[in-house]
């Protein structure tokens, strides 16, 4: 506000103009409407701390108007309630919201005929806005009693003090529904309410029927899925269960901070946060992260790829927008049409490989090879698509949540789609089309699928042979006599770590797996494979795959897949000249944040990894990264400390609550990574750099740079060619990966946002423990020592940081 005008003085005094002129009839600044009062123009109410705003709007350039409320002190428009959402009025001077004679709320448009109706079961005389922004209806201004209130109505935005829920008695349920577009807030299909089968949680839900995401159950304290429901600090969740209703509602525990939660119009689900210093709204986490995990976002027919810079939506070959304005509106829901109809068993096939396979479960046939699957699917003229892999599944009528290429990699295969013959690529270009298709499937990860599907052909054969191996779910469990010889009775060793050795195998069909045998397990059986199962359902193009298991005795052996390019540090520090340049190193510090952003976010059960280094982040053969170890804590056992023993080597990615006895939460990975980062940029050991000879800890110094601007002389001597509004945006967001309290730490969605350039981010400050522990970071790993020699956690606090002995200047790597 560059007059220093408090935005609510502005405002009262633009109503008081307006009034000045139009002589209406609601007083000055007013928070409410009474019966004989009506509102139209640009007149508003505004809530009594002047937070709140009510009046007509009309969003983009639709040129149609609609009651709503907004943040009136904030800057641009902000909607986050439509009273007349289905049905706009077109001239807002002629249309008048006010208190029937029978008592409702009501919108008359110009020809004075009611278009939207508040319909309250009793007669109401006053309309107030108050200062939650909750409009209601009152029979009169002393009433306590909210005959009707806008929260029990919600949009698409769920506001603290709002409420999620269902009336049992009458069935009805407070949702909400997000708009059809940005510029359109009519019932779009993607909604969130109370799980309609009554178990107690929330889930985002296409067209009331499909449920895409949850936030897993209520457990007396917080919703599992939920972040920041863990952490009483910021969100307070409250959930009632009684018999006449159930619902979650919540509040911040600082009422000062500006939230709202909204449905958009794409189907995520966002929590905002009013950032005051960039005066702008801020996304907090994201449900589901990956957008094509949304429903049906791209429509039947519609294939959905992430990484498409022009549209995440596209149609299949043979298949058109059925609605190229809708559609310009990224509003793919109508999804897509065929160009030419079917001609029934003159069609043929379009082969569409590395896809995720349609939602809808298909009809399985006992066929046995490819060619029956496809005669039966030609034969019946309903039959849209077919995929022979374990067997024949053929689908009917329309197909939904395809995508290409298939990135949570589960669910996958080469679709066979049905096509009218003159909608299929001719056959030269098909040719070249097969030739590209299969190259880029081979790297595309494919890979995946064959190791897999070989797999799973392993396990059949050693049925065949009588020998009843048992999967778990999509988990291979191997024999110690099969681990033996798939590795040459653990003859080459891959690498080491904390928990135990890694060891090269290869499989009867010669894919190559990584086995690793744990040490000091001391799970028993059951829950050993109850983590592993858990493991194995995790899937992500940024994760490591768990394919398989060992449980004897007392071994416990992990099978992975194979990464032909090993660690990051191999990658990184090895003295030969590097292969990373910026841009894959970049793919890197990017592909690491959206793994750990899934283990954090999207999990059914959050998942820190608690030992976030290089030596942990593996590389395929292009480079692309994948998080090795997570879910180990779990592995070994819930025992803390043991796994702190075991980080002794890695003490410079620590965050500083492991060693203050702080609670451990995401938040420890989030550090870790900002401390991995200034490694990838810098492409030496944060503790290995001398300045002017003598030992110096690497991010404080940088953390500095930072602040002065000077993020260039971070970067690595032998990188040229660097993209330096980038290199920037790396840097300040490592800088704030390791500051002190956990709080003033992104979270790592929040990261992904930033590296993508979705999320502007600020200059960091220098983080003040580093600053005190310049040149040393011996004190953290004396502390250790302490910890070692019996003295409580509790009493090491950060400051153990600052306190600097003599004489200890070896760092134990
Ligand atoms: C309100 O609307 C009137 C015309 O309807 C217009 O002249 C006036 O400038 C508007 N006031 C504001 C503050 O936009
Ligand atoms: C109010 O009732 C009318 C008539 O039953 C209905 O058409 C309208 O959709 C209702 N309005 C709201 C906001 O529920
Ligand atoms: C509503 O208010 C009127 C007076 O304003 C009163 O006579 C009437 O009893 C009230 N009705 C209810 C249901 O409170
Ligand atoms: C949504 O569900 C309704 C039935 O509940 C159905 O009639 C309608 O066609 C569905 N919409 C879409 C786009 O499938
Ligand atoms: C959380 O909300 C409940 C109910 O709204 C309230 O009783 C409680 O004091 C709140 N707790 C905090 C920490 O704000
Ligand atoms: C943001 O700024 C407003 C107005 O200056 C102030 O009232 C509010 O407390 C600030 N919020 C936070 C979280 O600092
Ligand atoms: C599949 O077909 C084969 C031969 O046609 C038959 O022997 C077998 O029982 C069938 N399996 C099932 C599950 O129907
Ligand atoms: C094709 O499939 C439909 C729907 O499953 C089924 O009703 C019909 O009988 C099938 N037609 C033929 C020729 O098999």
């Amino acid at each position: 506000m560059a007059a220093n005008i408090s935005p609510y003085k502005f405002v009262s005094k633009l109503l008081l103009l307006t009034a000045f002129f139009l002589n209406t009839k609601i007083s000055m600044a007013t928070n409410s409407l009474s019966f004989g009062q009506s509102l139209s123009g640009n007149q508003t109410l505004v809530s009594k701390d002047g937070t709140f705003a009510l009046g007509f709007f009309t969003p983009g350039n639709s040129h149609k108007f609609y009651i709503g409320v907004w943040y009136n002190k904030l800057p641009g428009q902000t909607i986050f309630w439509v009273a007349n959402r289905k049905a706009p009025v077109s001239d807002p001077t002629t249309s008048k919201l006010q208190i029937s004679d029978l008592g409702n709320l009501v919108l008359l448009d110009s020809a004075k005929s009611p278009i939207w109706s508040s319909n309250s079961t009793a007669k109401v005389n006053i309309a107030i806005l108050l200062d939650t922004g909750n409009l209601v209806l009152r029979n009169d201004s002393n009433s306590e009693v909210d005959i009707w209130q806008s929260f029990a109505h919600p949009t698409d935005t769920w506001m603290p003090g709002g409420w999620l829920g269902v009336n049992k008695i009458t069935g009805e349920y407070q949702s909400l529904t997000s708009w059809k577009s940005t510029e359109d807030p009519a019932p779009g299909l993607f909604g969130q309410s109370m799980n309609p089968d009554g178990s107690d949680e929330y889930v985002l839900i296409w067209n009331g029927s499909n449920i895409y995401w949850s936030s897993g159950l209520w457990n007396g304290q917080y919703f599992s899925n939920v972040p920041g429901t863990r952490e009483k600090t910021a969100f307070n969740f409250t959930f009632v269960d009684n018999k006449e209703r159930k619902f979650a509602t919540y509040t911040m525990v600082m009422d000062s901070i500006l939230t709202r939660f909204v449905v958009d119009s794409e189907g995520q689900g966002k929590q905002w946060f009013w950032i005051n210093n960039t005066q702008q709204w801020q996304t907090e986490f994201t449900q589901p992260l990956a957008h094509c995990d949304v429903y049906s976002l791209c429509g039947p027919f519609g294939v959905c790829d992430e990484k498409n810079p022009d549209s995440i939506c596209r149609c299949a070959e043979g298949f058109k927008p059925a609605s190229e304005q809708e559609w310009a509106n990224t509003d793919w829901s109508s999804g897509c049409l065929r160009k030419s109809q079917l001609q029934c068993e003159k069609d043929g096939f379009f082969p569409m490989p590395n896809m995720r396979l349609p939602a809808n479960i298909p009809e399985s046939l006992n066929l046995t090879n490819e060619v029956e699957c496809k005669e039966a699917c030609l034969k019946n003229c309903s039959c849209t698509a077919y995929v022979y892999g374990t067997g024949c599944s053929i689908w009917k009528g329309e197909l939904r949540n395809l995508q290409q290429p298939n990135v949570g990699g589960e669910n996958g295969g080469t679709l066979y789609l049905r096509l009218a013959a003159s909608d299929l690529p001719s056959p030269s270009s098909s040719n070249t089309n097969v030739v590209a298709v299969v190259v880029g499937a081979v790297a595309g990860g494919v890979v995946i699928l064959v190791i897999v599907f070989s797999l799973v052909w392993l396990c059949r054969r050693r049925k065949i042979r009588g020998q009843a191996a048992m999967v778990e779910g999509s988990l291979v469990q191997f024999s110690y006599g099969d681990l033996q010889r798939i590795t040459k009775n653990f003859s080459e060793k891959i690498g080491s770590g904390g928990f135990g050795s890694v060891f090269k195998g290869i499989l009867p069909n010669s894919i190559p797996v990584a086995v690793k045998k744990l040490e000091d397990a001391v799970q028993g059986e059951k829950q050993f494979r109850a983590e592993v199962r858990t493991l194995g359902a995790i899937q992500h193009v940024n994760l490591v795959q768990l394919h398989g298991f060992c449980s004897v005795g007392n071994k416990r052996l992990l099978v992975y897949e194979y990464m032909p390019r090993s660690s990051l540090d191999s990658q990184l520090f090895s003295d030969s000249p590097t292969e990373l340049n910026w841009e894959i190193r970049f793919q890197i510090i990017l592909g690491t944040a959206r793994g750990l952003a899934y283990l954090h976010e999207e999990c059914r059960e959050c998942i820190v990894h608690c030992d976030v280094k290089p030596d942990n982040v593996l590389l395929d053969a292009d480079y692309n990264p994948k998080v090795s170890d997570f879910g180990m804590a779990k592995l070994i056992g819930r025992d803390f400390s043991k796994v702190l023993t075991t980080m002794r080597g890695t003490v410079g990615y620590l965050a500083p609550e492991w060693i203050s006895g702080l609670p451990i939460t995401p938040k420890v990975d989030v550090y870790s990574y900002g401390m991995m980062i200034f490694e990838v940029v810098s492409g030496k050991r944060n503790n290995m750099h001398s300045d002017d000879g003598s030992l110096a800890f690497y991010p404080s110094w940088a953390s500095r740079k930072i602040v002065e601007g000077d993020v260039k002389s971070l970067l690595d001597k032998r990188l040229e060619d660097v993209d330096v509004e980038q290199l920037t945006r790396v840097c300040r967001v490592a800088c704030w990966c390791i500051q002190d309290s956990e709080d003033q730490r992104p979270g790592m969605g929040q990261v992904v946002q930033i590296l993508e350039g979705a999320l502007e981010v600020n200059m960091p400050p220098v983080p003040t423990a580093l600053q005190n522990m310049i040149g040393s970071q011996n004190s953290a790993v004396h502390s250790l020592r302490n910890e070692e020699k019996g003295e409580s956690r509790k009493e090491m606090t950060i400051e153990s940081f600052v306190d600097n002995e003599d004489g200890e200047t070896t760092v134990s790597r």
